[in-house]
């Protein structure tokens, strides 16, 4: 393990013992909550990161948490993005969601209605490899869940591709910006002005701008009326599928989770090629779903810049505000030479991670020189831990090694202060949002151990 943070700031070891404990502070048992306060559930692509975290204390925990998740999975295929604890003070819960009447929803639990970015397999592939280089008995544990949990993890992917891959484009749709994981980034903004809250969107209280230090750091109520009345379209179409997609007013091309699509069907056959698992029509179909995948990404992607956009499914229009998900090519290397090394440039320069201002050299969620960007307030500007070690795995994995260390550094630089923001201010590194943030410490779990 080595020394990550910079003068005044915690060191590795301490670093690394206080993320294991924030992991074990927000464990239930059956899954670690993605934050005490703000977020006292399980929220799906949060639970993957948490997973990988996990691997480095306990293999066994780690696939419990991917389990738990799994055991919510619809009898449709679709992963949902909350499973709820019996805990209060989250807002929209259970009620307000109204899937207890799908009949698809396992009976045992509670969960919502939409999902997340399918990143589950791509953290199953990392316990995998966490696990091997632990032990023969983790990995034994490891390999015989990953061949017991296949099969739903393919049918989650199957659910995407059936119901989710729009064409010709390609491009993985979303119905609500939640299902993004960015919620209120500015990509969203031109789809969500066509959302029209109706008179009839039942009243209800913000309870999550409660859970931090200034309201600010939230969405605004504006947008909080759009992702309730968004909710209320769903709900009232039983959360089916089709009908989601024919009546919902918000329905886009996401290029990043699209991106992680194809790394995680290509991570799922890879698993299964393996460990020998007999599942070869499948594995023929994720590799064909990871190559469809990739080719959207490249399609997405502006000739001279290389910046992906993505697309209001609604309108037919192009979505070309610069975000850090439209460097989303660089995670599944869907572009050649010269694009990738003018892209790759883009994000190390002076308009993101190289901004002169910046106190740790990590790109940001928006670009400080956009219209805009707003260094406080969620998705709008902040840097988020959980997307820079995304572009750091990636990268390395893509043979990128000095960068990807380099993002490593100055991403524990920036949790070294041991808060385990949410997301940090870019200019102050001030933690934002929740503190104790589960998936946070995972990730610096994973770069402090296994990197
Ligand atoms: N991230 C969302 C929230 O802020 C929900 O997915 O509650």
């Amino acid at each position: 393990m080595s020394t990550a943070a910079g003068s005044g700031r915690l060191s590795g070891t301490t670093l690394a013992a206080r993320a294991a404990a924030v992991l074990r502070d927000n464990d239930t048992g059956a899954l670690v909550t993605a934050s005490p306060k703000l977020y006292p559930h399980m929220w799906s692509w949060d639970a993957a990161f948490i997973a990988i975290g996990l691997a480095y204390l306990d293999v066994r925990r780690a696939l419990t948490e991917l389990g738990t998740l799994l055991a919510a999975q619809w009898s449709d295929g679709m992963l949902p993005h909350i499973v709820f604890t019996d805990a209060d003070g989250y807002f929209p819960g259970p009620d307000r969601w109204g899937t207890d009447t799908v009949t698809r929803r396992p009976a045992s639990v509670r969960t919502s209605g939409i999902c997340q970015p399918p990143v589950h397999a791509i953290a199953l592939r990392r316990i995998v490899d966490v696990a091997r280089a632990n032990s023969a008995g983790e990995a034994a544990l490891a390999e015989s869940f990953t061949a017991r949990a296949w099969q739903a993890l393919y049918r989650w992917h199957r659910w995407i591709a059936r119901h989710r891959i729009a064409e010709p484009q390609g491009l993985l749709t979303i119905v609500h910006g939640w299902e993004s994981g960015m919620d209120n980034s500015p990509r969203w903004d031109a789809p969500y002005a066509g959302v029209r809250p109706g008179p009839d969107l039942p009243p209800y209280v913000r309870l999550d701008t409660l859970g931090v230090d200034d309201p600010a750091e939230r969405p605004s109520d504006d947008e909080y009326h759009r992702y309730l009345w968004l909710i209320e379209q769903m709900r009232r179409v039983g959360y089916e599928p089709v009908e989601v997609l024919a009546t919902s007013d918000f329905r886009v091309g996401d290029v990043f989770s699209t991106a992680l699509f194809a790394v995680a069907c290509d991570d799922l056959a890879d698993l299964a090629d393996d460990l020998s698992l007999p599942f070869r029509a499948e594995v023929a179909g994720l590799r064909m779903w990871a190559a469809r995948s990739r080719r959207a990404v490249a399609d997405a992607a502006d000739p001279v810049s290389g910046l992906a956009f993505d697309l209001d499914l609604r309108s037919g229009e192009r979505l070309r505000t610069r975000t850090v998900a439209a460097f989303a090519p660089l995670l599944c290397s869907a572009l050649a030479e010269p694009l990738e090394t003018r892209l790759l440039s883009d994000l190390t320069g002076p308009d993101w991670a190289g901004h002169p201002g910046l106190t740790a050299a990590v790109p940001p969620s928006v670009s400080p020189r956009e219209n805009g960007f707003d260094p406080r307030r969620y998705w709008r500007g902040p840097q988020w831990p959980v997307v820079v070690w995304l572009f750091s795995f990636a990268l390395r994995r893509g043979g990128h090694t000095a960068l990807a260390r380099h993002w490593r550094q100055e991403g524990l630089r920036l949790l070294s202060d041991g808060s385990f923001g949410e997301y940090y201010e870019p200019f102050t590194g001030e933690p934002l949002g929740s503190t104790q943030q589960s998936w946070t410490a995972a990730v610096a779990l994973d770069w402090l151990c296994g990197w």
